[in-house]
């Protein structure tokens, strides 16, 4: 059998992005295949799923690894059993109660469009997230590919936006709840968090993307607030549209990669007697390269 045959598959999605890794098995003894063939179709379609894995903390860690160092988890909740301390990469995204008190972040809600972690100089590259409990309905994880997004702008608004920088508001996390020692906004401009560049280059073949973050309390820097607001308003009408989105329905065990420099995602709501346990890890990115004009 030639190597290739042994390779497992990547089948892109019939999507403007995502495809899947066919064939992986990140428990076994040598997943360095899957891990090649993993980044070879994140770096071609910016999200990628693979299905049926079995994976506990310490493998979820140890795969995340061939990605990059991982960052420490933010800020967020309790995890059961102490497992927090013990694993300190990893995010818990649940809605569980145990004891009295939830095991994760996000609850049930939805979780508006965003990029992880955007509000920090140096923000994420891929997030891994493995469903362990998934819901029967709502629940659903959408992405969006933001070099489309940007590419949908008429050409006088790419002009306009090229040397923008943005402004990414640390305060709320993507479920609107307000982040461990965060005060409440009154004022986008003065709300704390990190300024990228508007346009996002990549650094190895030069394509502009988007990079918004998230809506809420974003500001453009050097507009007024209500500028600010009009041109963001004008500029999320393009990004968020069927053509640029693909939506993930979870199976348990499926392992969903996504690159949060070209991507933004979305989480629909689902019902609170329903449970939800996704286990998240975050590789540690580049800080954002800006257009030149
Ligand atoms: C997230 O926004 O990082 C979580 C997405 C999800 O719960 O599907």
């Amino acid at each position: 059998m030639s190597l290739s045959e042994q390779l497992p598959r990547i089948d892109a999605f019939d999507a403007p992005l995502g495809a899947e890794v066919v064939g992986a098995d990140l428990s076994g003894d040598d997943i360095r295949r899957d891990v090649a063939q993993t980044k070879a179709a994140l770096d071609k379609h910016l999200v990628v799923r693979l299905r049926g894995q079995k994976l506990d903390e310490a493998s979820l860690i140890a795969f995340s690894r061939h990605f990059g160092e991982l960052q420490p988890a933010p800020a967020s909740e309790y995890y059961s059993a102490g497992a927090i301390e013990r694993y300190p990469e990893i995010f818990v995204v649940s809605n569980i109660r145990e004891n009295g008190r939830v095991i994760g972040t996000l609850g049930n809600a939805e979780a508006e469009w965003h990029t992880d972690m955007s509000y920090v100089d140096v923000p994420p590259g891929p997030t891994i997230l493995y469903a362990k409990e998934v819901t029967r309905s709502g629940g659903e994880t959408s992405l969006c590919n933001m070099f489309l997004a940007y590419e949908a702008l008429p050409e006088a608004l790419k002009r306009r936006v090229a040397t923008l920088r943005c402004k990414h508001d640390s305060s709320y996390t993507s479920a609107g709840d307000l982040r461990k020692g965060a005060d409440a906004v009154t004022s986008a401009r003065e709300a704390p968090g990190a300024i990228h560049p508007l346009v996002r280059v990549h650094p190895v073949n030069g394509r502009r993307a988007l990079y918004l973050g998230r809506r809420r309390n974003a500001y453009l820097v050097g507009l007024s607030e209500k500028d600010s607001e009009a041109l963001l308003d004008e500029l999320w009408s393009y990004v968020t549209r069927p053509e640029h989105i693909w939506t993930q329905q979870w199976q348990v065990g499926d392992v969903l990669l996504w690159d949060n420099r070209w991507t933004m995602h979305h989480r629909n709501p689902f019902d609170s007697g329903e449970r939800r346990l996704m286990l998240r890890t975050q590789v540690y990115g580049e800080r954002p390269l800006a257009a030149s004009a």
